[in-house]
Protein backbone atom coordinates (compact mmCIF):
# COMPACT_ATOMS: atom_id res chain seq x y z
CA UNK A 1 0.00 0.00 0.00
CA UNK A 2 1.36 3.48 -0.89
CA UNK A 3 2.76 5.66 2.35
CA UNK A 4 1.24 8.74 1.02
CA UNK A 5 -2.39 7.66 0.54
CA UNK A 6 -2.36 5.52 3.78
CA UNK A 7 -1.25 8.21 5.97
CA UNK A 8 -3.37 11.09 4.33
CA UNK A 9 -6.40 8.44 4.07
CA UNK A 10 -6.77 9.39 -0.15
CA UNK A 11 -7.31 7.01 -3.10
CA UNK A 12 -4.57 9.17 -5.02
CA UNK A 13 -0.93 10.22 -4.29
CA UNK A 14 -1.24 13.29 -5.69
CA UNK A 15 -1.43 16.38 -3.31
CA UNK A 16 -2.52 19.88 -4.65
CA UNK A 17 0.04 22.04 -3.27
CA UNK A 18 -1.05 25.33 -1.13
CA UNK A 19 -0.50 28.18 -2.95
CA UNK A 20 -1.40 32.05 -3.06
CA UNK A 21 -4.45 33.46 -4.38
CA UNK A 22 -5.05 30.04 -6.09
CA UNK A 23 -5.41 27.84 -3.60
CA UNK A 24 -8.60 28.61 -1.98
CA UNK A 25 -11.33 25.98 -0.72
CA UNK A 26 -13.11 25.48 -4.44
CA UNK A 27 -9.81 24.11 -6.01
CA UNK A 28 -9.00 22.26 -2.82
CA UNK A 29 -12.76 20.84 -2.42
CA UNK A 30 -12.29 19.82 -6.11
CA UNK A 31 -9.10 17.92 -5.48
CA UNK A 32 -9.83 16.15 -2.20
CA UNK A 33 -13.25 15.16 -4.43
CA UNK A 34 -11.51 13.59 -6.83
CA UNK A 35 -9.14 11.55 -5.06
CA UNK A 36 -6.50 13.46 -3.99
CA UNK A 37 -5.26 15.95 -1.31
CA UNK A 38 -6.71 19.40 -1.68
CA UNK A 39 -4.90 22.36 0.25
CA UNK A 40 -6.27 25.47 1.13
CA UNK A 41 -3.26 28.16 0.85
CA UNK A 42 -3.23 29.98 3.93
CA UNK A 43 -0.04 31.91 2.86
CA UNK A 44 -2.54 34.79 1.45
CA UNK A 45 -5.25 34.33 3.64
CA UNK A 46 -6.01 36.67 6.68
CA UNK A 47 -6.90 34.53 9.61
CA UNK A 48 -10.79 35.11 9.44
CA UNK A 49 -10.55 34.66 5.80
CA UNK A 50 -9.05 31.24 6.42
CA UNK A 51 -11.81 30.09 8.53
CA UNK A 52 -14.34 30.83 5.97
CA UNK A 53 -12.15 29.16 3.42
CA UNK A 54 -12.19 26.12 5.74
CA UNK A 55 -15.67 26.10 6.36
CA UNK A 56 -16.55 26.09 2.98
CA UNK A 57 -14.36 23.63 2.19
CA UNK A 58 -15.98 21.23 5.11
CA UNK A 59 -19.70 21.54 3.19
CA UNK A 60 -18.03 20.97 -0.46
CA UNK A 61 -16.12 17.61 0.40
CA UNK A 62 -16.54 14.91 3.21
CA UNK A 63 -12.78 13.54 1.97
CA UNK A 64 -10.08 14.65 3.74
CA UNK A 65 -8.20 17.89 2.88
CA UNK A 66 -5.62 20.14 4.53
CA UNK A 67 -4.10 23.53 5.15
CA UNK A 68 -0.69 24.86 4.00
CA UNK A 69 1.28 27.68 6.37
CA UNK A 70 4.10 28.98 5.30
CA UNK A 71 5.95 29.12 8.29
CA UNK A 72 6.75 33.49 8.19
CA UNK A 73 3.30 34.06 8.61
CA UNK A 74 2.76 37.45 10.55
CA UNK A 75 -0.28 36.38 12.62
CA UNK A 76 0.80 32.77 12.63
CA UNK A 77 -0.25 31.73 16.50
CA UNK A 78 -4.27 33.25 15.50
CA UNK A 79 -4.13 31.01 12.62
CA UNK A 80 -2.92 27.84 14.25
CA UNK A 81 -5.58 28.78 16.88
CA UNK A 82 -8.20 28.68 14.16
CA UNK A 83 -6.80 25.33 12.84
CA UNK A 84 -6.91 23.30 15.77
CA UNK A 85 -10.68 25.05 16.85
CA UNK A 86 -11.79 24.17 13.06
CA UNK A 87 -10.15 20.32 14.15
CA UNK A 88 -7.89 20.46 10.55
CA UNK A 89 -6.51 16.89 10.48
CA UNK A 90 -3.77 17.98 7.79
CA UNK A 91 -0.86 20.55 7.88
CA UNK A 92 1.63 21.43 5.09
CA UNK A 93 4.42 23.22 6.75
CA UNK A 94 6.49 25.50 4.01
CA UNK A 95 9.47 28.53 4.11
CA UNK A 96 10.28 27.77 7.30
CA UNK A 97 11.99 25.81 10.35
CA UNK A 98 9.69 22.37 11.09
CA UNK A 99 10.78 22.54 14.46
CA UNK A 100 9.01 25.31 15.57
CA UNK A 101 5.57 24.47 14.94
CA UNK A 102 5.38 20.29 14.61
CA UNK A 103 4.95 19.32 18.21
CA UNK A 104 2.23 21.75 18.83
CA UNK A 105 0.29 20.38 15.63
CA UNK A 106 0.98 16.94 16.19
CA UNK A 107 -0.05 17.55 19.99
CA UNK A 108 -3.65 18.44 18.33
CA UNK A 109 -3.66 15.35 16.48
CA UNK A 110 -2.91 16.72 13.31
CA UNK A 111 -0.67 14.56 10.53
CA UNK A 112 1.93 17.81 9.64
CA UNK A 113 4.04 17.41 6.13
CA UNK A 114 6.79 19.80 5.34
CA UNK A 115 8.31 21.09 2.00
CA UNK A 116 11.84 21.54 1.63
CA UNK A 117 14.22 22.41 -1.24
CA UNK A 118 17.63 21.06 0.10
CA UNK A 119 18.71 17.13 1.72
CA UNK A 120 20.06 19.06 4.95
CA UNK A 121 16.38 19.56 5.90
CA UNK A 122 15.51 16.64 5.42
CA UNK A 123 17.31 15.53 8.37
CA UNK A 124 16.00 18.80 10.58
CA UNK A 125 12.67 17.54 9.45
CA UNK A 126 12.97 14.03 11.09
CA UNK A 127 14.05 15.89 13.98
CA UNK A 128 11.03 17.75 14.42
CA UNK A 129 8.83 14.66 13.83
CA UNK A 130 7.34 15.53 10.64
CA UNK A 131 5.04 12.52 9.21
CA UNK A 132 6.23 13.21 5.41
CA UNK A 133 8.55 15.32 3.59
CA UNK A 134 7.78 17.08 -0.07
CA UNK A 135 10.88 17.52 -1.18
CA UNK A 136 10.68 20.76 -4.23
CA UNK A 137 12.57 21.39 -6.99
CA UNK A 138 14.07 24.65 -9.04
CA UNK A 139 11.12 23.84 -11.87
CA UNK A 140 8.78 25.01 -8.93
CA UNK A 141 6.45 27.90 -9.28
CA UNK A 142 6.39 29.74 -6.18
CA UNK A 143 9.46 30.79 -3.62
CA UNK A 144 11.77 28.69 -3.72
CA UNK A 145 14.96 27.14 -2.72
CA UNK A 146 18.66 29.41 -3.13
CA UNK A 147 20.42 26.44 -3.97
CA UNK A 148 18.52 26.18 -7.41
CA UNK A 149 18.84 21.98 -7.05
CA UNK A 150 16.24 20.02 -9.72
CA UNK A 151 13.77 17.64 -8.89
CA UNK A 152 15.76 15.36 -10.60
CA UNK A 153 18.70 15.82 -8.32
CA UNK A 154 16.76 16.92 -5.09
CA UNK A 155 14.48 13.55 -4.96
CA UNK A 156 17.09 10.76 -4.99
CA UNK A 157 19.20 12.91 -2.56
CA UNK A 158 16.76 13.03 0.00
CA UNK A 159 15.57 9.51 -0.48
CA UNK A 160 19.35 8.75 0.20
CA UNK A 161 19.05 11.41 3.83
CA UNK A 162 15.76 9.80 5.56
CA UNK A 163 13.37 6.97 5.55
CA UNK A 164 9.73 8.86 6.00
CA UNK A 165 7.38 8.73 3.34
CA UNK A 166 8.22 11.57 0.33
CA UNK A 167 6.78 13.89 -2.04
CA UNK A 168 8.05 15.10 -4.82
CA UNK A 169 7.23 18.45 -5.81
CA UNK A 170 8.71 20.86 -8.66
CA UNK A 171 7.79 20.46 -12.27
CA UNK A 172 5.31 17.59 -11.95
CA UNK A 173 2.49 17.84 -14.10
CA UNK A 174 1.43 14.86 -15.90
CA UNK A 175 1.27 11.00 -15.20
CA UNK A 176 4.68 10.62 -16.74
CA UNK A 177 6.63 12.94 -14.47
CA UNK A 178 5.33 11.13 -11.74
CA UNK A 179 6.41 7.84 -12.58
CA UNK A 180 9.90 9.49 -13.56
CA UNK A 181 9.68 10.72 -9.92
CA UNK A 182 8.42 7.70 -8.47
CA UNK A 183 11.37 5.79 -9.70
CA UNK A 184 13.74 8.32 -8.18
CA UNK A 185 12.42 6.95 -4.91
CA UNK A 186 8.75 9.44 -4.43
CA UNK A 187 6.19 7.71 -3.18
CA UNK A 188 3.71 11.10 -3.73
CA UNK A 189 3.64 14.13 -5.77
CA UNK A 190 2.59 17.85 -5.31
CA UNK A 191 1.74 19.36 -7.98
CA UNK A 192 0.88 23.82 -8.51
CA UNK A 193 1.28 25.01 -11.44
CA UNK A 194 -1.05 22.91 -13.29
CA UNK A 195 -3.82 23.37 -10.83
CA UNK A 196 -3.32 26.70 -9.91
CA UNK A 197 -4.29 26.92 -14.20
CA UNK A 198 -7.09 25.07 -13.66
CA UNK A 199 -11.43 26.12 -13.90
CA UNK A 200 -11.59 25.72 -10.05
CA UNK A 201 -8.31 28.01 -9.24
CA UNK A 202 -9.03 31.15 -7.98
CA UNK A 203 -6.59 33.07 -9.14
CA UNK A 204 -7.72 35.78 -12.29
CA UNK A 205 -8.24 34.12 -16.08
CA UNK A 206 -5.96 37.01 -17.27
CA UNK A 207 -3.15 35.06 -15.26
CA UNK A 208 -4.71 31.74 -16.50
CA UNK A 209 -4.11 32.85 -20.34
CA UNK A 210 -1.01 34.39 -19.85
CA UNK A 211 0.83 31.27 -18.09
CA UNK A 212 -1.04 29.11 -20.47
CA UNK A 213 0.50 30.85 -23.38
CA UNK A 214 4.27 31.10 -22.09
CA UNK A 215 7.14 28.84 -23.96
CA UNK A 216 10.02 27.67 -22.32
CA UNK A 217 12.82 29.99 -21.19
CA UNK A 218 9.40 32.55 -20.04
CA UNK A 219 9.88 31.97 -16.43
CA UNK A 220 13.11 33.09 -14.05
CA UNK A 221 14.51 32.47 -10.50
CA UNK A 222 15.02 36.21 -9.35
CA UNK A 223 14.50 37.77 -5.75
CA UNK A 224 17.61 35.64 -4.03
CA UNK A 225 18.35 38.47 -2.07
CA UNK A 226 14.71 38.69 -0.38
CA UNK A 227 12.96 35.05 -0.61
CA UNK A 228 13.91 33.31 -4.06
CA UNK A 229 10.53 33.39 -6.52
CA UNK A 230 10.19 32.03 -10.12
CA UNK A 231 8.56 35.01 -12.21
CA UNK A 232 6.98 35.06 -15.10
CA UNK A 233 8.54 37.05 -18.05
CA UNK A 234 6.82 40.54 -18.26
CA UNK A 235 7.45 44.53 -17.09
CA UNK A 236 7.67 43.24 -13.55
CA UNK A 237 10.21 40.62 -13.97
CA UNK A 238 12.01 43.06 -16.38
CA UNK A 239 12.18 45.81 -13.32
CA UNK A 240 13.15 42.75 -11.06
CA UNK A 241 15.86 41.44 -13.45
CA UNK A 242 17.42 44.76 -14.72
CA UNK A 243 17.24 46.33 -10.31
CA UNK A 244 19.76 43.30 -10.27
CA UNK A 245 22.03 43.26 -13.03
CA UNK A 246 22.88 46.81 -11.75
CA UNK A 247 23.24 44.69 -7.89
CA UNK A 248 20.39 46.47 -6.60
CA UNK A 249 20.50 46.16 -2.51
CA UNK A 250 17.46 43.83 -0.60
CA UNK A 251 15.86 47.17 0.39
CA UNK A 252 15.63 48.59 -3.21
CA UNK A 253 14.44 45.35 -4.19
CA UNK A 254 11.99 45.46 -1.38
CA UNK A 255 10.89 48.88 -2.38
CA UNK A 256 10.58 47.73 -5.85
CA UNK A 257 8.64 44.86 -4.62
CA UNK A 258 6.27 47.22 -2.98
CA UNK A 259 3.02 45.55 -0.87
CA UNK A 260 0.21 43.79 -2.83
CA UNK A 261 2.07 42.84 -5.83
CA UNK A 262 1.08 38.99 -6.18
CA UNK A 263 -2.46 39.52 -5.51
CA UNK A 264 -2.76 42.19 -8.17
CA UNK A 265 -1.01 40.09 -10.46
CA UNK A 266 -2.26 36.45 -9.77
CA UNK A 267 -6.00 37.00 -8.22
CA UNK A 268 -6.91 41.10 -9.81
CA UNK A 269 -5.28 39.82 -12.95
CA UNK A 270 -2.90 42.99 -14.00
CA UNK A 271 -0.52 41.36 -16.21
CA UNK A 272 1.61 45.39 -16.13
CA UNK A 273 1.89 45.90 -12.54
CA UNK A 274 1.02 42.70 -10.76
CA UNK A 275 4.00 39.87 -9.38
CA UNK A 276 3.71 36.76 -11.88
CA UNK A 277 4.21 33.31 -10.34
CA UNK A 278 4.08 30.02 -11.85
CA UNK A 279 6.46 27.29 -12.04
CA UNK A 280 8.26 26.24 -15.77
CA UNK A 281 6.24 23.11 -16.43
CA UNK A 282 3.46 26.36 -17.59
CA UNK A 283 4.78 25.86 -21.11
CA UNK A 284 3.51 22.23 -21.80
CA UNK A 285 -0.12 23.59 -21.11
CA UNK A 286 -2.53 25.93 -23.37
CA UNK A 287 -6.17 24.77 -21.84
CA UNK A 288 -7.86 25.46 -18.95
CA UNK A 289 -9.16 21.77 -17.47
CA UNK A 290 -11.17 21.35 -14.76
CA UNK A 291 -9.53 19.54 -11.93
CA UNK A 292 -11.57 16.08 -12.91
CA UNK A 293 -10.12 16.49 -16.48
CA UNK A 294 -6.97 17.02 -15.22
CA UNK A 295 -6.56 14.34 -12.31
CA UNK A 296 -8.01 11.48 -14.53
CA UNK A 297 -5.41 12.07 -17.23
CA UNK A 298 -2.84 12.16 -14.36
CA UNK A 299 -3.94 8.85 -13.23
CA UNK A 300 -4.40 7.04 -16.17
CA UNK A 301 -1.09 8.51 -17.86
CA UNK A 302 0.43 6.90 -14.99
CA UNK A 303 -1.09 3.40 -14.95
CA UNK A 304 -0.87 3.16 -18.39
CA UNK A 305 2.78 4.53 -18.78
CA UNK A 306 3.86 2.17 -15.77
CA UNK A 307 2.28 -0.53 -18.27
CA UNK A 308 3.76 0.80 -21.64
CA UNK A 309 7.09 1.67 -20.21
CA UNK A 310 8.92 -1.51 -20.71
CA UNK A 311 7.86 -1.98 -24.80
CA UNK A 312 9.44 0.97 -25.59
CA UNK A 313 11.95 0.48 -28.14
CA UNK A 314 14.22 3.09 -26.05
CA UNK A 315 14.48 0.11 -23.28
CA UNK A 316 15.58 -2.55 -25.46
CA UNK A 317 19.15 -2.25 -25.01
C1 LIG B 1 1.20 30.72 -7.87
C2 LIG B 1 1.89 29.84 -6.88
C3 LIG B 1 1.80 30.13 -5.53
C4 LIG B 1 2.41 29.30 -4.59
N1 LIG B 1 2.26 29.57 -3.25
C5 LIG B 1 2.75 28.71 -2.32
C6 LIG B 1 2.46 28.89 -0.93
O1 LIG B 1 1.74 29.80 -0.53
N2 LIG B 1 2.99 27.99 -0.06
C7 LIG B 1 3.77 26.93 -0.47
O2 LIG B 1 4.22 26.15 0.37
N3 LIG B 1 4.04 26.74 -1.78
C8 LIG B 1 3.52 27.58 -2.70
N4 LIG B 1 3.71 27.32 -4.04
C9 LIG B 1 4.40 26.07 -4.43
C10 LIG B 1 3.38 24.91 -4.63
O3 LIG B 1 2.73 24.58 -3.45
C11 LIG B 1 4.04 23.64 -5.19
O4 LIG B 1 4.94 23.07 -4.29
C12 LIG B 1 4.78 23.92 -6.50
O5 LIG B 1 3.99 24.72 -7.33
C13 LIG B 1 5.12 22.60 -7.18
O6 LIG B 1 5.81 22.79 -8.38
P1 LIG B 1 5.07 23.04 -9.81
O7 LIG B 1 4.68 24.49 -9.78
O8 LIG B 1 6.14 22.77 -10.79
O9 LIG B 1 3.91 22.12 -9.86
C14 LIG B 1 3.13 28.15 -5.00
C15 LIG B 1 3.20 27.87 -6.37
C16 LIG B 1 2.59 28.68 -7.31
C17 LIG B 1 2.64 28.31 -8.77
Amino acid sequence: MNRICNLFQIEYPIIQGGMVWCSSWRLASAVSNTGGLGLIGAGSMHPDTLREHIRKCKKATDKPFGVNVPLMYPEIEILMQILVEEKIKIVFTSAGNPKIWTNFLKGHGMTVAHVISSSKFALKCEEAGVDAIVAEGFEAGGHNGREETTTLCLIPAVRRTTELPLIAAGGIATGEAMLAAFSLGAEGVQIGTRFALTEESSAHDNFKEHCLNLNEGDTKLLLKKLSPTRLVRGRFMTIIEEAEERGASADELKELLGKGRAKKGIFEGDLQEGELEIGQIASLFRQKQTVAEVMSEIVSDFQNGLKKLSERDAFKF
